[in-house]
């Protein structure tokens, strides 16, 4: 590639018809913002500098482009006066900063593509330098061009010109071949030109396609390079749109993670985001979403009815209806089926989180279970120990939250409850029903249920003539009478 790249991101337009207090560039799919994914393909190129323009909400979106791409330099456009201003308002911005594109390529593209891939603009930027243009056009042949600037070709099948759809004649609205708004320029023509673009058209903006029309005057070389893969350039108005571009780029994850060796049952109803990391041999069952920085091990089976955000799966893993966040399961792990997984827990390999089981802030040893019905919030379980059914940590006093110490090799019995802070030692115990008030020390056994009483013939005499005393008291006649059944 040329010796400079320069790419200039445009994001200042309102985009009123998200009907939304959020800026459309930051509407979300594939778990970023339309302009991550545009700013992610763009660093992909490693450019020598990256210039974007915001106007609607410049601190949010700002902000927001600072941390898909910090070295990326901000130009503010108060009123958006067309896209031919935009990009003089962001050489203005490079200049102030000594970083003018001097030579070499500026690409200019917008930031709510979120399907634009960095090959494209890498391979439309190669064809552009060898063309030798002073502009070049990424274009595309659509069925419906309605909204579009056209692109103008002559006999010989050179560019005239880019019209847009609202200047155009009737002849020109035939056209189905586009501008799909990225487009290529030698610096040093765009630094001429961008200057003296005018504004009188139906619009009354100062369009940038009107330098493709310059450049011919000027007898400099234009070119268009039409993309097959139109949906790269294709950008979400409303939130209709949105979707519909989201299902597509889930469509093209789903299909690239099936091509690296992962088993999908139904990728109708699996979503994953563009930053999760699935090792060969993952499957993932019906109805499962993989959001954020998910990563999965090899062999791990994910689903069905699952959804892991930010969660850290071992291989050989089993996650089955489970809700989890920020979670590291251990390799060869088994989870749920229905257990919520809440931020901070980790489990150990050859752990188990079973079904009815939430957690928070536990650390779960290698091997150690809490296999039915429980709650463990701020817990620390050593390797190998087992939680009986139907144990609550109970963690929090009403003011603070305190935490639960459990050792390696316990075996708590069922329907307990840890009442934090306390701690249970090394191959403790406890009996069924056990609220842990102190502390258990290791190998001792802890019961906190009274003696049992029993109060013979209470049925009888408390509840006569009820069908509760008659079986007591059939019960009651057996027995007597030696009957070997009771
Ligand atoms: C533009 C093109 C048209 C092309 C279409 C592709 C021009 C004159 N027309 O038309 O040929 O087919 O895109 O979608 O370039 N923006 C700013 N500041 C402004 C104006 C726009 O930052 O002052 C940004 C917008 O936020 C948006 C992009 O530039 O991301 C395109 O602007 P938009 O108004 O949507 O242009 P179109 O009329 O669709
Ligand atoms: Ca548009």
């Amino acid at each position: 590639m040329a010796d400079q790249l320069t790419v200039i991101v445009l994001a200042a337009g309102g985009g009123t018809r998200m009907k939304s207090k959020t800026m459309k560039v930051l509407h979300r799919i594939g778990g970023r913002t339309m302009i991550g994914h545009v700013l992610s393909a763009v660093g992909g190129l490693e450019p020598t500098r990256v210039c974007a323009v915001v106007g609607h909400q410049r601190e949010q979106v700002g902000a927001h482009i600072l941390e898909c791409l910090p070295e990326a330099v901000l130009a503010v456009q108060e009123d958006q006066l067309g896209t031919g201003h935009a990009v003089r308002i962001a050489l203005e911005a490079l200049a102030a900063q000594q970083a003018a594109p001097e030579s070499g390529t500026v690409l200019i593209a917008y930031g709510d593509t979120p399907l634009l891939e960095g090959d494209t603009l890498r391979w439309f930027a190669a064809e552009h330098e060898a063309a030798q243009a002073a502009v070049s056009i990424l274009s595309g042949v659509v069925d419906a061009p309605t909204g579009y600037g056209r692109i103008v070709r002559d006999a010989e099948g050179d560019v005239l010109a880019i019209v847009e759809e609202k200047d155009a004649s009737d002849e020109q609205r035939e056209i189905r071949e586009i501008n799909s708004g990225i487009l290529a320029f030698d610096a040093s023509f765009l630094g001429d030109v961008v200057g003296r673009i005018g504004n009188d058209n139906a619009k009354g903006e100062y369009y940038l396609t009107d330098t493709v029309q310059m450049a011919r005057d000027a007898g400099l070389t234009v070119t268009a390079f039409p993309v097959d893969d139109v949906w790269q350039t294709e950008g979400a108005n409303d939130r209709a749109q949105l979707a519909v571009l989201g299902r597509e780029l889930n469509r093209r994850i789903v299909t690239r993670w099936m091509k690296d060796g992962v088993t999908v049952m139904d990728p109708e109803t699996t979503w994953i985001d563009a930053g999760v990391a699935l090792a060969p041999d993952v499957t993932i069952l019906p109805g499962t979403q993989l959001l954020g920085a998910t990563v999965v091990g090899e062999d791990a089976v994910i689903g069905p009815d699952t959804t892991l955000d930010d969660c850290e799966i071992g291989a050989g893993a089993r996650v089955v209806r489970t809700h989890g966040q920020l979670a590291v399961i251990g390799d060869g792990a088994t989870v749920g089926p229905f257990s919520y997984l809440r931020p901070g827990t980790t489990l150990g390999a050859g752990g188990k989180i079973g079904a009815f089981v939430e957690t928070k802030n536990a650390r779960i040893g290698d091997g150690a279970k809490v296999p039915h019905l429980s709650y463990v919030g701020d817990a620390e379980i050593g390797e190998g120990t087992n939680i009986g059914a139907g144990t609550v940590f109970a963690n929090y006093d009403g003011v603070n939250k305190h935490r639960t110490t459990v050792g390696k090799h316990a075996r708590t019995a069922s329907n307990n409850t840890f009442v934090a802070p306390v701690r249970i030692g090394d191959g403790a115990a406890t009996g069924a029903g056990t609220v842990v008030r102190r502390d258990v020390p290791p190998g001792a056994l802890a019961v906190s249920v009274g003696q049992q009483r029993n109060l013979e013939g209470w049925a009888q005499a408390k509840r006569p003539g009820t069908a509760q005393a008659e079986a007591a008291a059939a019960a009651q006649a057996a027995a007597d009478e030696g009957d070997p059944d009771i």
